[in-house]
């Protein structure tokens, strides 16, 4: 086994990854993003990693909601397009083709009920392409045997540390747990990231990226909810998946850091960091 290397998430390697919009480049250019994500009383979570992943770049992003998360969904996000599910408080099937989309992000605010974990192994078992999980679809993928090994490969997981030992057992301080990170990402072939104050992403290389960008002002519900549609918007636009994880992490802190300048860390709110995304593109 190749030794981990660690790294540092700068601006020359955010730049080194960028690609810049071309002049005559339209919509097909740039991927069709699907967020899974929502039930009631979380359909905020829906509603956050929706918008991100507009505000992030993707072409065209579409939302599946349970089915009276519907019109809350069109009016927070018009430019996003939605399929209902047949249920009305949570998310249970799947009415399109999953690998028809450029990239899928599942699991903010999605809960555990039965029929919803019956449709994250579906996809799971489906998709020829990696995804992006986070939330409770790492809550289900934890506590439902099997599920763990059926992640595609290249997926990029974003746990925080709690939602990490549920999926990898517990550990005895932080130097552990990124150990443990970077073993399980060779491991399984996946990308974890890691969550915190100075998030770490390991890469399936054996590679690891510590990123500074972030405040506590981000210590708030939300802040990981536009995270995963940051980084699923990446994705559907022909970023790798090591590279979307990468920048996504160090582009959401990023903005954090402009809106606690702006609003104050006290104040900011998630939404906030969605407002601060096109300046920390700049
Ligand atoms: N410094 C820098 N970044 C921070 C800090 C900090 N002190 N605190 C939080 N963050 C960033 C993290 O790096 C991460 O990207 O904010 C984000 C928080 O993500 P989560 O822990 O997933 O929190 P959030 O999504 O807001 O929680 C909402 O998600 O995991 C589920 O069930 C959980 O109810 C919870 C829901
Ligand atoms: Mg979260």
């Amino acid at each position: 086994k190749t030794p981990a290397k660690f790294h540092i998430t700068d601006s020359s390697l955010i730049r080194s990854i960028y690609q810049p919009r071309k002049t005559f480049a339209h919509k097909g250019n740039f991927g069709h993003a699907l967020i899974i994500a929502g039930s009631t009383g979380k359909t905020g979570a829906a509603v956050l990693s929706t918008r991100a992943c507009l505000k992030t770049g993707a072409g065209l992003v579409s939302a599946h909601i349970p089915r009276q998360s519907l019109p809350i969904i069109q009016m927070a996000a018009p430019e996003a397009m939605a399929f209902p599910d047949a249920e009305d408080h949570y998310i249970t099937r799947m009415d399109y083709e999953p690998d028809d989309f450029s990239s899928i992000g599942m699991g903010p605010g999605i809960g555990k009920e039965l029929k919803t974990r019956f449709l994250l192994r579906e996809l799971l078992e489906k998709i020829k392409k990696p995804l992006v999980l986070d939330a409770d679809a790492l809550n289900i993928i934890a506590a439902t045997k099997g599920y763990l090994k059926l992640i595609p490969s290249k997926t990029i997981i974003t746990p925080h540390p709690k939602e990490f030992s549920r999926l990898f057992g517990d550990t005895a301080n932080d130097f552990e747990k990124i150990e443990l990170a970077s073993s399980k990402s060779m491991e399984m072939n996946i990308i974890i990231a890691l969550k915190g104050h100075n998030t770490f992403i390991a890469h399936p290389n054996g590679a690891g990226y510590f990123n500074h960008t972030g405040n506590a002002g981000m210590a708030k519900g939300g802040s990981g909810d536009v995270l995963t549609g940051m980084i699923t918007s990446l994705l559907a636009q022909g970023y790798t998946p090591e590279q979307s994880a990468v920048y996504g992490v160090y582009l959401h802190g990023l903005a954090g850091d402009l809106a606690a300048r702006d609003r104050g860390m006290e104040s900011m709110i998630a939404s906030d960091i969605i407002e601060h995304i096109g300046n920390a593109f700049k």
